[in-house]
Protein backbone atom coordinates (compact mmCIF):
# COMPACT_ATOMS: atom_id res chain seq x y z
CA UNK A 1 0.00 0.00 0.00
CA UNK A 2 1.36 3.44 -0.82
CA UNK A 3 0.99 6.36 1.89
CA UNK A 4 0.51 9.97 1.40
CA UNK A 5 4.01 11.80 1.10
CA UNK A 6 4.95 13.44 4.53
CA UNK A 7 3.64 16.38 5.10
CA UNK A 8 0.66 16.18 2.46
CA UNK A 9 -2.73 15.96 3.11
CA UNK A 10 -5.91 14.80 1.71
CA UNK A 11 -9.38 16.08 2.05
CA UNK A 12 -12.45 13.73 1.45
CA UNK A 13 -15.00 16.51 2.43
CA UNK A 14 -14.47 20.08 1.25
CA UNK A 15 -17.73 21.64 2.26
CA UNK A 16 -15.63 23.57 4.55
CA UNK A 17 -12.82 24.49 2.24
CA UNK A 18 -15.20 25.29 -0.94
CA UNK A 19 -17.04 27.79 2.06
CA UNK A 20 -13.63 29.97 2.70
CA UNK A 21 -12.79 29.88 -0.99
CA UNK A 22 -16.79 30.95 -2.62
CA UNK A 23 -16.62 33.09 0.26
CA UNK A 24 -13.12 34.76 -0.07
CA UNK A 25 -13.44 35.15 -3.91
CA UNK A 26 -17.41 36.68 -3.83
CA UNK A 27 -15.94 39.03 -1.32
CA UNK A 28 -12.82 39.95 -2.95
CA UNK A 29 -14.68 40.28 -5.85
CA UNK A 30 -16.50 42.82 -4.16
CA UNK A 31 -13.48 45.00 -3.53
CA UNK A 32 -12.93 45.06 -6.97
CA UNK A 33 -10.11 42.40 -6.76
CA UNK A 34 -9.78 39.91 -10.06
CA UNK A 35 -9.32 36.46 -9.27
CA UNK A 36 -5.30 34.98 -11.29
CA UNK A 37 -3.96 31.82 -11.87
CA UNK A 38 -0.16 31.44 -11.35
CA UNK A 39 2.07 28.72 -12.88
CA UNK A 40 2.98 26.31 -10.05
CA UNK A 41 6.49 26.24 -11.25
CA UNK A 42 8.75 29.10 -11.38
CA UNK A 43 12.71 29.96 -11.31
CA UNK A 44 14.31 29.27 -8.37
CA UNK A 45 16.02 32.65 -8.77
CA UNK A 46 12.86 34.41 -8.44
CA UNK A 47 12.93 33.25 -4.91
CA UNK A 48 16.30 33.93 -4.13
CA UNK A 49 16.18 37.60 -5.91
CA UNK A 50 12.77 38.51 -4.26
CA UNK A 51 11.64 36.51 -0.69
CA UNK A 52 15.78 36.63 0.29
CA UNK A 53 18.85 33.58 0.18
CA UNK A 54 19.12 34.48 4.09
CA UNK A 55 15.71 33.32 4.53
CA UNK A 56 14.72 29.66 5.52
CA UNK A 57 12.01 29.66 2.80
CA UNK A 58 14.96 29.90 0.08
CA UNK A 59 17.37 28.42 2.45
CA UNK A 60 16.23 25.55 3.64
CA UNK A 61 13.37 24.70 2.61
CA UNK A 62 12.92 24.61 -1.79
CA UNK A 63 11.11 21.90 -3.16
CA UNK A 64 13.73 22.20 -6.31
CA UNK A 65 12.54 20.00 -9.49
CA UNK A 66 14.98 17.63 -11.12
CA UNK A 67 15.12 18.83 -14.64
CA UNK A 68 16.02 17.23 -17.98
CA UNK A 69 19.73 17.14 -19.20
CA UNK A 70 20.61 20.21 -20.71
CA UNK A 71 18.53 22.88 -19.58
CA UNK A 72 20.64 25.73 -17.33
CA UNK A 73 17.71 26.77 -15.38
CA UNK A 74 16.72 25.57 -11.73
CA UNK A 75 13.11 25.30 -10.93
CA UNK A 76 11.00 24.96 -7.96
CA UNK A 77 7.86 24.21 -6.72
CA UNK A 78 6.31 27.69 -5.80
CA UNK A 79 6.99 28.08 -2.07
CA UNK A 80 4.76 31.43 -1.97
CA UNK A 81 3.11 33.61 -4.39
CA UNK A 82 4.04 37.11 -4.38
CA UNK A 83 7.30 36.64 -6.36
CA UNK A 84 5.47 35.07 -9.20
CA UNK A 85 2.27 38.14 -9.25
CA UNK A 86 4.94 40.09 -9.50
CA UNK A 87 6.61 38.37 -11.92
CA UNK A 88 3.36 38.11 -13.93
CA UNK A 89 3.10 41.69 -13.08
CA UNK A 90 5.81 42.74 -14.71
CA UNK A 91 6.14 39.98 -17.66
CA UNK A 92 2.43 40.93 -18.60
CA UNK A 93 3.72 44.96 -18.69
CA UNK A 94 0.58 45.66 -16.70
CA UNK A 95 -0.17 49.40 -16.99
CA UNK A 96 -3.48 50.11 -15.37
CA UNK A 97 -2.48 50.71 -11.86
CA UNK A 98 -2.93 49.80 -8.84
CA UNK A 99 -3.32 45.88 -9.82
CA UNK A 100 -5.89 44.21 -7.69
CA UNK A 101 -5.60 40.86 -7.75
CA UNK A 102 -5.76 37.42 -5.91
CA UNK A 103 -5.09 33.65 -6.53
CA UNK A 104 -5.31 30.78 -4.54
CA UNK A 105 -2.06 28.79 -4.87
CA UNK A 106 -0.93 25.02 -4.57
CA UNK A 107 2.67 25.64 -2.29
CA UNK A 108 5.28 23.57 -0.88
CA UNK A 109 7.77 24.45 1.95
CA UNK A 110 10.38 21.50 2.77
CA UNK A 111 9.64 22.59 6.96
CA UNK A 112 9.04 19.80 9.60
CA UNK A 113 5.54 19.29 9.58
CA UNK A 114 3.12 19.56 12.82
CA UNK A 115 -0.54 20.99 13.24
CA UNK A 116 -1.08 23.87 10.89
CA UNK A 117 2.43 23.20 9.18
CA UNK A 118 2.53 21.40 5.85
CA UNK A 119 4.85 20.88 2.78
CA UNK A 120 2.38 21.41 0.79
CA UNK A 121 -0.45 23.86 1.47
CA UNK A 122 -2.59 26.02 0.18
CA UNK A 123 -3.34 30.25 0.34
CA UNK A 124 -5.45 32.89 -0.94
CA UNK A 125 -2.90 35.64 -1.80
CA UNK A 126 -4.38 38.84 -1.94
CA UNK A 127 -1.50 42.09 -3.94
CA UNK A 128 -2.37 45.67 -4.08
CA UNK A 129 0.62 46.33 -6.94
CA UNK A 130 1.80 49.97 -8.23
CA UNK A 131 0.23 52.16 -5.57
CA UNK A 132 2.46 54.28 -2.78
CA UNK A 133 -0.66 55.34 -0.17
CA UNK A 134 -0.64 54.08 2.92
CA UNK A 135 -3.94 54.44 2.87
CA UNK A 136 -4.40 51.40 0.87
CA UNK A 137 -2.83 49.25 3.65
CA UNK A 138 -5.65 50.63 5.65
CA UNK A 139 -7.74 49.34 3.06
CA UNK A 140 -6.08 45.82 3.11
CA UNK A 141 -6.25 45.55 6.58
CA UNK A 142 -9.79 46.47 6.94
CA UNK A 143 -10.77 44.17 4.18
CA UNK A 144 -8.73 41.25 5.60
CA UNK A 145 -10.50 42.32 8.88
CA UNK A 146 -14.05 42.23 7.85
CA UNK A 147 -13.91 39.10 5.69
CA UNK A 148 -12.56 37.19 8.57
CA UNK A 149 -14.49 38.47 11.14
CA UNK A 150 -18.15 39.41 8.93
CA UNK A 151 -17.82 36.46 6.36
CA UNK A 152 -15.56 33.28 7.58
CA UNK A 153 -16.95 33.98 11.28
CA UNK A 154 -13.63 33.56 13.05
CA UNK A 155 -14.14 34.75 16.41
CA UNK A 156 -11.18 35.50 19.07
CA UNK A 157 -8.28 36.45 16.48
CA UNK A 158 -5.76 39.37 17.05
CA UNK A 159 -3.76 41.88 14.57
CA UNK A 160 -0.58 42.49 15.16
CA UNK A 161 1.17 45.60 13.25
CA UNK A 162 4.72 46.67 13.05
CA UNK A 163 6.69 49.16 10.71
CA UNK A 164 9.48 48.38 9.24
CA UNK A 165 10.55 51.62 7.75
CA UNK A 166 12.05 52.46 4.52
CA UNK A 167 15.47 51.21 3.47
CA UNK A 168 17.46 54.12 5.39
CA UNK A 169 15.72 53.67 8.69
CA UNK A 170 16.31 49.75 8.27
CA UNK A 171 20.16 50.64 7.83
CA UNK A 172 20.24 52.99 10.06
CA UNK A 173 18.48 50.59 12.98
CA UNK A 174 20.74 47.66 11.53
CA UNK A 175 23.79 49.80 12.87
CA UNK A 176 21.61 50.44 16.34
CA UNK A 177 20.60 46.89 16.71
CA UNK A 178 23.94 45.05 15.69
CA UNK A 179 25.16 47.41 18.27
CA UNK A 180 23.37 45.78 20.93
CA UNK A 181 23.95 42.23 19.71
CA UNK A 182 27.49 43.20 20.13
CA UNK A 183 26.91 43.60 24.26
CA UNK A 184 24.78 41.02 23.97
CA UNK A 185 27.30 38.09 24.02
CA UNK A 186 24.62 34.60 25.24
CA UNK A 187 22.53 34.92 21.90
CA UNK A 188 22.45 31.75 20.38
CA UNK A 189 24.79 31.24 17.69
CA UNK A 190 21.92 31.15 14.32
CA UNK A 191 21.09 34.52 16.36
CA UNK A 192 25.00 35.85 16.15
CA UNK A 193 25.47 34.27 12.64
CA UNK A 194 22.43 36.57 12.18
CA UNK A 195 23.76 39.57 13.82
CA UNK A 196 26.02 39.87 10.80
CA UNK A 197 23.90 38.95 7.81
CA UNK A 198 20.79 39.81 8.33
CA UNK A 199 19.99 41.56 11.92
CA UNK A 200 16.75 42.09 11.99
CA UNK A 201 15.96 38.32 11.74
CA UNK A 202 17.00 37.53 15.41
CA UNK A 203 13.46 38.68 16.46
CA UNK A 204 11.96 35.41 14.60
CA UNK A 205 14.20 33.22 16.91
CA UNK A 206 12.46 30.49 18.98
CA UNK A 207 15.20 30.37 21.74
CA UNK A 208 12.93 31.40 25.31
CA UNK A 209 16.13 32.79 26.37
CA UNK A 210 17.40 34.70 23.19
CA UNK A 211 13.57 35.85 23.04
CA UNK A 212 14.32 37.17 27.36
CA UNK A 213 17.51 39.68 25.79
CA UNK A 214 15.83 41.56 22.72
CA UNK A 215 12.86 42.29 25.12
CA UNK A 216 15.57 44.93 26.12
CA UNK A 217 16.26 45.26 22.00
CA UNK A 218 16.45 48.91 20.40
CA UNK A 219 12.90 48.38 18.69
CA UNK A 220 12.45 50.01 15.12
CA UNK A 221 9.29 51.92 15.10
CA UNK A 222 11.53 54.09 17.43
CA UNK A 223 13.94 54.63 15.23
CA UNK A 224 12.02 55.74 11.83
CA UNK A 225 12.56 58.91 9.87
CA UNK A 226 9.70 61.68 9.81
CA UNK A 227 7.80 60.92 6.84
CA UNK A 228 7.91 56.77 7.90
CA UNK A 229 6.98 58.01 11.40
CA UNK A 230 4.22 59.73 10.19
CA UNK A 231 2.99 57.10 7.83
CA UNK A 232 3.26 54.48 10.67
CA UNK A 233 0.75 57.28 12.40
CA UNK A 234 -1.46 57.41 10.35
CA UNK A 235 -1.55 53.91 9.31
CA UNK A 236 -2.91 53.52 13.34
CA UNK A 237 -4.78 56.37 13.03
CA UNK A 238 -6.84 54.95 10.32
CA UNK A 239 -7.24 51.69 11.30
CA UNK A 240 -8.77 53.13 14.28
CA UNK A 241 -11.61 54.96 12.86
CA UNK A 242 -12.27 52.31 10.84
CA UNK A 243 -12.66 50.48 14.01
CA UNK A 244 -10.38 47.97 13.29
CA UNK A 245 -8.61 47.09 16.60
CA UNK A 246 -4.99 45.59 16.43
CA UNK A 247 -1.57 45.16 19.06
CA UNK A 248 1.58 46.94 18.38
CA UNK A 249 4.30 44.16 18.03
CA UNK A 250 7.73 45.58 17.60
CA UNK A 251 9.68 42.24 17.22
CA UNK A 252 7.09 41.37 13.95
CA UNK A 253 9.84 41.06 10.87
CA UNK A 254 8.23 38.61 9.02
CA UNK A 255 9.92 35.38 7.78
CA UNK A 256 10.49 37.15 3.84
CA UNK A 257 12.71 39.70 3.23
CA UNK A 258 11.12 41.90 0.79
CA UNK A 259 9.14 43.76 3.28
CA UNK A 260 9.59 47.74 3.79
CA UNK A 261 7.10 49.62 6.03
CA UNK A 262 4.12 48.09 7.03
CA UNK A 263 4.03 44.26 8.29
CA UNK A 264 0.87 42.71 10.03
CA UNK A 265 -0.05 39.16 10.52
CA UNK A 266 -3.29 38.05 12.05
CA UNK A 267 -3.24 35.00 14.81
CA UNK A 268 -5.58 32.77 16.12
CA UNK A 269 -5.35 30.98 20.04
CA UNK A 270 -7.42 27.97 18.17
CA UNK A 271 -4.41 26.85 16.20
CA UNK A 272 -1.12 26.14 18.95
CA UNK A 273 1.79 27.27 18.28
CA UNK A 274 1.60 27.69 14.34
CA UNK A 275 -0.76 30.44 15.45
CA UNK A 276 -0.81 32.94 12.34
CA UNK A 277 -3.20 31.99 9.64
CA UNK A 278 -2.55 35.48 7.42
CA UNK A 279 0.09 37.94 6.91
CA UNK A 280 1.78 40.11 4.17
CA UNK A 281 2.63 43.95 4.26
CA UNK A 282 4.13 46.71 2.12
CA UNK A 283 6.81 45.49 -0.27
CA UNK A 284 8.64 46.97 -3.24
CA UNK A 285 10.51 43.44 -5.37
CA UNK A 286 10.44 45.55 -8.89
CA UNK A 287 13.70 46.40 -8.90
CA UNK A 288 14.75 43.60 -7.54
CA UNK A 289 13.20 41.60 -10.34
CA UNK A 290 14.90 43.65 -13.24
CA UNK A 291 12.63 46.17 -13.59
CA UNK A 292 14.09 50.05 -13.92
CA UNK A 293 11.53 51.51 -12.21
CA UNK A 294 10.66 51.05 -8.65
CA UNK A 295 6.69 49.94 -8.29
CA UNK A 296 5.33 50.06 -4.59
CA UNK A 297 2.70 47.66 -3.53
CA UNK A 298 0.87 45.64 -0.34
CA UNK A 299 -0.12 42.21 0.00
CA UNK A 300 -1.09 39.89 1.85
CA UNK A 301 -1.59 35.77 2.02
CA UNK A 302 -4.07 33.45 4.19
CA UNK A 303 -3.32 29.79 4.85
CA UNK A 304 -6.33 27.99 4.11
CA UNK A 305 -5.31 24.55 5.59
CA UNK A 306 -4.75 26.91 8.90
CA UNK A 307 -8.87 28.67 8.36
CA UNK A 308 -9.74 25.08 8.25
CA UNK A 309 -8.59 24.33 11.53
CA UNK A 310 -10.39 27.24 13.24
CA UNK A 311 -13.53 26.92 11.18
CA UNK A 312 -13.56 22.90 12.07
CA UNK A 313 -14.45 24.17 15.75
CA UNK A 314 -17.49 26.37 14.53
CA UNK A 315 -18.85 24.34 11.89
CA UNK A 316 -22.14 24.21 13.00
CA UNK A 317 -22.73 27.95 13.14
CA UNK A 318 -21.85 28.73 10.13
CA UNK A 319 -23.71 28.23 6.98
CA UNK A 320 -22.49 25.92 4.57
CA UNK A 321 -24.45 25.80 1.22
CA UNK A 322 -26.70 22.52 1.75
CA UNK A 323 -26.15 19.92 -0.93
CA UNK A 324 -28.98 19.63 -3.34
CA UNK A 325 -31.80 16.59 -2.27
CA UNK A 326 -30.71 13.50 -4.13
CA UNK A 327 -32.84 11.57 -5.61
CA UNK A 328 -31.82 8.22 -6.18
CA UNK A 329 -32.74 5.70 -9.78
CA UNK A 330 -33.11 2.21 -9.53
CA UNK A 331 -33.34 -0.50 -12.14
CA UNK A 332 -34.67 -3.59 -10.63
CA UNK A 333 -33.62 -5.54 -13.35
CA UNK A 334 -30.41 -5.06 -15.55
CA UNK A 335 -33.13 -5.11 -18.51
CA UNK A 336 -34.32 -2.17 -17.27
CA UNK A 337 -30.19 -0.25 -16.94
CA UNK A 338 -31.40 1.42 -20.03
CA UNK A 339 -34.28 2.71 -19.55
CA UNK A 340 -33.14 4.21 -15.90
CA UNK A 341 -29.89 5.74 -17.19
CA UNK A 342 -32.73 7.55 -19.98
CA UNK A 343 -34.84 8.66 -17.02
CA UNK A 344 -31.63 9.68 -15.48
CA UNK A 345 -30.37 11.88 -18.42
CA UNK A 346 -33.70 13.97 -17.81
CA UNK A 347 -33.52 14.36 -14.63
CA UNK A 348 -29.47 15.70 -15.09
CA UNK A 349 -31.01 18.12 -18.04
CA UNK A 350 -33.29 19.36 -15.31
CA UNK A 351 -30.81 20.45 -12.71
CA UNK A 352 -31.75 17.50 -10.53
CA UNK A 353 -29.46 15.82 -8.40
CA UNK A 354 -29.26 11.93 -8.89
CA UNK A 355 -27.71 9.15 -8.42
CA UNK A 356 -28.09 5.46 -10.24
CA UNK A 357 -27.86 1.99 -8.74
CA UNK A 358 -26.38 -0.39 -12.01
CA UNK A 359 -25.60 -3.00 -9.64
CA UNK A 360 -26.57 -6.19 -11.77
CA UNK A 361 -25.66 -9.28 -9.52
CA UNK A 362 -27.57 -7.31 -6.11
CA UNK A 363 -31.25 -8.48 -5.47
CA UNK A 364 -33.31 -5.41 -5.21
CA UNK A 365 -33.42 -5.74 -1.47
CA UNK A 366 -29.79 -5.19 -1.54
CA UNK A 367 -29.98 -2.30 -3.90
CA UNK A 368 -32.21 -0.48 -2.12
CA UNK A 369 -30.65 -0.69 1.04
CA UNK A 370 -27.27 0.94 -1.29
CA UNK A 371 -29.62 3.44 -2.61
CA UNK A 372 -30.52 4.04 1.19
CA UNK A 373 -27.34 4.87 2.18
CA UNK A 374 -26.91 7.76 -0.37
CA UNK A 375 -29.35 9.45 1.83
CA UNK A 376 -31.86 10.42 -1.00
CA UNK A 377 -35.72 12.19 -0.19
CA UNK A 378 -36.81 10.09 -3.49
CA UNK A 379 -35.93 6.74 -5.15
CA UNK A 380 -37.63 6.28 -8.53
CA UNK A 381 -38.02 2.15 -9.16
CA UNK A 382 -38.08 0.87 -12.78
CA UNK A 383 -39.21 -2.71 -13.18
CA UNK A 384 -40.54 -4.71 -15.78
CA UNK A 385 -44.35 -3.27 -15.15
CA UNK A 386 -43.55 -0.22 -15.09
CA UNK A 387 -41.25 -0.39 -18.20
CA UNK A 388 -44.39 -1.41 -20.54
CA UNK A 389 -46.87 1.01 -18.40
CA UNK A 390 -44.34 3.65 -19.33
CA UNK A 391 -44.06 4.81 -15.92
CA UNK A 392 -42.11 4.64 -12.30
CA UNK A 393 -42.80 4.00 -9.02
CA UNK A 394 -41.59 7.14 -7.09
CA UNK A 395 -40.75 6.12 -3.64
CA UNK A 396 -40.71 8.82 -0.62
CA UNK A 397 -37.78 8.11 1.66
CA UNK A 398 -39.02 9.75 4.33
CA UNK A 399 -42.87 8.44 4.54
CA UNK A 400 -41.93 5.00 2.75
CA UNK A 401 -44.83 6.35 0.31
CA UNK A 402 -45.24 4.68 -2.94
CA UNK A 403 -46.70 6.26 -6.10
CA UNK A 404 -46.93 5.04 -9.33
CA UNK A 405 -46.66 7.91 -11.91
CA UNK A 406 -46.03 8.13 -15.64
CA UNK A 407 -42.56 8.81 -16.57
CA UNK A 408 -43.28 12.14 -18.53
CA UNK A 409 -44.58 13.36 -15.12
CA UNK A 410 -41.80 12.64 -13.15
CA UNK A 411 -39.42 15.68 -13.71
CA UNK A 412 -42.58 17.92 -12.63
CA UNK A 413 -43.42 15.84 -9.44
CA UNK A 414 -39.71 16.30 -8.68
CA UNK A 415 -39.47 20.24 -9.02
CA UNK A 416 -43.16 20.45 -7.29
CA UNK A 417 -42.10 18.74 -4.24
P1 LIG B 1 3.62 33.73 4.89
O1 LIG B 1 3.49 34.34 6.25
O2 LIG B 1 4.82 32.91 4.61
O3 LIG B 1 3.48 34.91 3.85
O4 LIG B 1 2.35 32.83 4.62
C1 LIG B 1 1.04 33.33 4.75
C2 LIG B 1 0.13 32.31 5.39
O5 LIG B 1 0.26 31.04 4.72
C3 LIG B 1 0.47 31.98 6.85
O6 LIG B 1 -0.09 32.93 7.71
C4 LIG B 1 -0.17 30.62 7.01
O7 LIG B 1 -1.55 30.75 7.21
C5 LIG B 1 0.06 29.98 5.64
N1 LIG B 1 1.25 29.10 5.68
C6 LIG B 1 2.54 29.44 5.50
N2 LIG B 1 3.34 28.36 5.59
C7 LIG B 1 2.53 27.30 5.82
C8 LIG B 1 2.75 25.88 6.00
N3 LIG B 1 3.96 25.34 5.93
N4 LIG B 1 1.66 25.09 6.23
C9 LIG B 1 0.42 25.61 6.27
N5 LIG B 1 0.15 26.94 6.10
C10 LIG B 1 1.19 27.76 5.89
C11 LIG B 1 3.59 34.77 2.49
O8 LIG B 1 3.58 33.71 1.93
C12 LIG B 1 3.60 36.08 1.76
N6 LIG B 1 3.78 35.82 0.35
C13 LIG B 1 2.33 36.87 2.04
C14 LIG B 1 2.27 38.16 1.29
C15 LIG B 1 1.52 38.44 0.20
N7 LIG B 1 2.97 39.24 1.57
C16 LIG B 1 2.69 40.18 0.68
N8 LIG B 1 1.83 39.69 -0.17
Amino acid sequence: MFQKIKGTQDFLDLSLWQFITKTSAEYLNLHNFNQIKLPAIESVDLFKRSVGLETDIVNKEMFVVEQRTGSSEQICLKPEATASTMRAFLENGIQNLPWKVFSFDTLFRYERPQKGRYREFNQCNIETIGTESISQDVALISMLDGLFSTKLKINNYALVLNFLGCQNDRLNFREVLTNFLQASPNICETCQKRSTTNPLRIFDCKSESCQSIYQNAPKIINHLCESCGQEWQQLQNHLELLGVSFAIKPELVRGLDYYNKTVFEFTSSHLGSQSSFCGGGRYELATQLGSKTAVPAIGAAFGIERILLILEQIQDKLLLSQKPALTVVIPLNPEQNILALLVAQNLAQHNLAHDIILDDTSSVKSKMRKANKLGPIYCVLIGQQEQESNSVTLKNMVTSEEQLIKQIDLVSTLKNH
